[in-house]
């Protein structure tokens, strides 16, 4: 058997973490059981793109369309993500730098101060960066970076011609941060869902169909040699 080329050093991986439903469904249990196996395996994934020397991983886990699913599913997310999360790892010891990317306001005060007190306590850590997507929409990201700028030349501060794309990206929720290398997503869904439109203009994509609760760590490495073995042009030759 061929080895797999699995270098992972100064990457930044997006993760899409799709098909917990359906890996519930399979077994006959609720939903919220796939959410919950969801983010056990968040949490051994994220310990793994830390020890194979990832830069960045970010993870998408509820976008600004999710807020469509029934409102029991809805809590029971919002609940895992205190529970699991937040709470039951510790970020400090992991080393992560951990951001939140999303829209805060229409989340619980609790879970906003919970994702704060954790950006700060992991502000000056020196591993990877973990960005976590919590009522996360690209269009709305790009929504917000253009009415922060829209701001600034109302207040005569910019001229509209001068507004270049590098002002819109540290606009955005990742602000400062390398855009993406690849974007994974398990579950077989060929689609990017609204996840970092901004960011992975020039991204690779690569699709597996295991569902996310069943994801592994080889899995993870089977996405990195597949990246590894794709030409990216940025529009040359
Ligand atoms: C991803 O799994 C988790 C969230 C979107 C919160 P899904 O809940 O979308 O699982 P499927 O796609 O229905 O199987
Ligand atoms: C994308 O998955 C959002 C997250 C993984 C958080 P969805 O399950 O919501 O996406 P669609 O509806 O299949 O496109
Ligand atoms: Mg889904």
């Amino acid at each position: 058997m061929q080895q797999l080329d699995t270098r992972a050093e100064g990457l930044h991986i997006g993760f899409i973490m799709d098909g917990n439903g359906r890996w519930a469904k399979k077994r006959g249990l609720p939903r919220t059981a796939g959410h919950k196996k969801g983010a056990q395996v968040f949490q051994d994934i994220v310990r793994y793109c830390n020890q194979i020397g990832v830069e960045s991983a970010s993870f998408y886990a509820f976008s600004t369309e999710n807020w469509k699913r029934p409102e029991n599913e809805v809590e029971s997310i919002m609940r895992l993500f205190k529970e699991y999360l937040i709470k039951a790892f510790d970020y400090k010891k992991e080393n992560n730098r951990v951001c939140f990317l999303g829209d805060r306001t229409p989340l619980s005060r609790d879970l906003v101060q919970m994702m704060e007190e954790i950006e700060e306590g992991t502000k000056n850590n020196t591993g990877m960066t973990l960005n976590i997507a919590i009522n996360y929409g690209g269009r709305d990201e790009i929504t917000h970076a253009v009415r922060a700028l829209a701001q600034e030349v109302q207040q005569g501060k910019l001229a509209p011609e001068n507004i270049t794309e590098q002002m819109i990206s540290d606009r955005l929720y990742t602000g400062g941060q390398k855009d993406p290398d690849f974007i994974l997503r398990p579950s077989g869904e060929k689609r990017l869902s609204n996840f970092l439109l901004w960011q992975s203009a020039y991204a690779e994509f690569v699709y597996m169909d295991v569902l996310w609760p069943d994801f592994t760590r080889h899995d993870l490495d089977l996405a990195i040699d597949e990246y590894n073995h794709r030409t990216r042009r940025f529009g040359g030759i």
